[in-house]
């Protein structure tokens, strides 16, 4: 997406943000309107927010799961969606394990789909919920302009759509984004996203406006059953290493420049990635960012989908 539609897009949900938290003017946009929430992956934020977005418009939604849908007796995504769509919804928002899901999903129907995440790919809304955040908590509302500004990504940065979708609308906007982690997580090759790759957290700790951190998504490590995330008290080998090393602990977060925002677009793993008085300090955005995801979401309904 080009500098100027994100501009576009940000301008927008920045507008209305004083409605995504109560009844409003807006609340009859979408009426009459039906979007068709479709999640075939676990989501807490992503699907409420959207659910909740819809409703500030006067929207109604109807919820699909992976679990309890027909998915289980082999029917495609492809089938899903078109049977879905032949009901008359209006929009689709649709997250999906598989990378691509959404555009396949885009590929098969008429009416507008919103990508709410697939597999390790993109993540745009939350990609704009993030640059929303940082954007306010910098001073940048004004223009979306990003320049002269830092930001780290840490963590599981290979696995990561969130990271994806972020690197590329921050670095549209001018910031500069230096991916963090162990060489399997942050391999050199990111660079090609138009990042920077850097593997010792500590020595960029006190130059950076901002920290983004991700949780290790062992769901994603092709590993069947995937893993649970570990109890913090019991971390062993390399997840003992990576707390060590690329963890934001208190002991780091007290080293980061004034002024310097802590992020995380959840679910936070407390005690592995982030350290629960680092999650809940004053530098934290990361309740924000929910917040704004509210607002982008209900900017992404009024820019795609026609009410009537
Ligand atoms: N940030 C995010 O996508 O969270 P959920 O998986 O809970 O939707």
């Amino acid at each position: 997406m080009s500098a100027a539609a994100l501009r576009t897009y940000l301008t927008a949900a920045r507008d209305l943000i004083p409605f995504a938290s109560g009844p409003s003017a807006h609340a009859e946009s979408l009426r009459g309107v039906i979007i068709a929430n479709l999640f075939f992956e676990d989501s807490t934020r992503t699907r409420l927010s959207f659910s909740l977005a819809a409703k500030r418009l006067g929207a109604d939604t109807i919820d699909l799961t992976g679990a309890g849908s027909s998915a289980s007796k082999g029917e495609t995504l492809r089938d899903t969606a078109r049977n879905i769509e032949a009901m008359g919804v209006d929009a689709i928002v649709v997250r999906t394990k598989a990378s691509g899901g959404a555009a396949l999903v885009a590929d098969s129907v008429g009416c507008p789909v919103i990508n709410a995440g697939d597999g390790k790919h993109e993540h745009p809304t939350q990609g704009l919920l993030d640059v929303l955040t940082f954007a306010e908590a910098k001073g940048r509302l004004d223009t979306f302009d990003l320049s002269g500004l830092s930001l780290a990504i840490v963590g599981d940065i290979i696995s990561s759509r969130v990271a994806r979708s972020a690197i590329a609308a921050l670095t549209t906007l001018g910031c500069r984004v230096i991916c963090v982690g162990p060489p399997t997580m942050a391999p050199k090759g990111l660079t090609c996203l138009g990042c920077e790759v850097e593997h010792d957290f500590d020595r960029i700790l006190r130059d950076v406006d901002g920290v983004m951190m991700l949780r290790i998504q062992f769901e994603r490590h092709g590993e069947s059953p995937a893993p649970a995330a570990p109890a913090p008290s019991g971390l062993t080998g390399s997840l003992r290493e990576f707390r060590a090393f690329h963890a934001l602990t208190q002991a780091r977060a007290r080293l980061l420049k004034p002024g310097a925002v802590i992020m995380h677009p959840g679910p936070v793993n407390r005690g592995l990635e982030l350290d629960h008085a680092v999650a809940d300090s004053g530098a934290s955005v990361i309740l924000r960012q929910v917040s704004r995801g509210v607002a982008v979401r209900m900017a992404v309904f009024k820019a795609l989908v026609r009410a009537g």
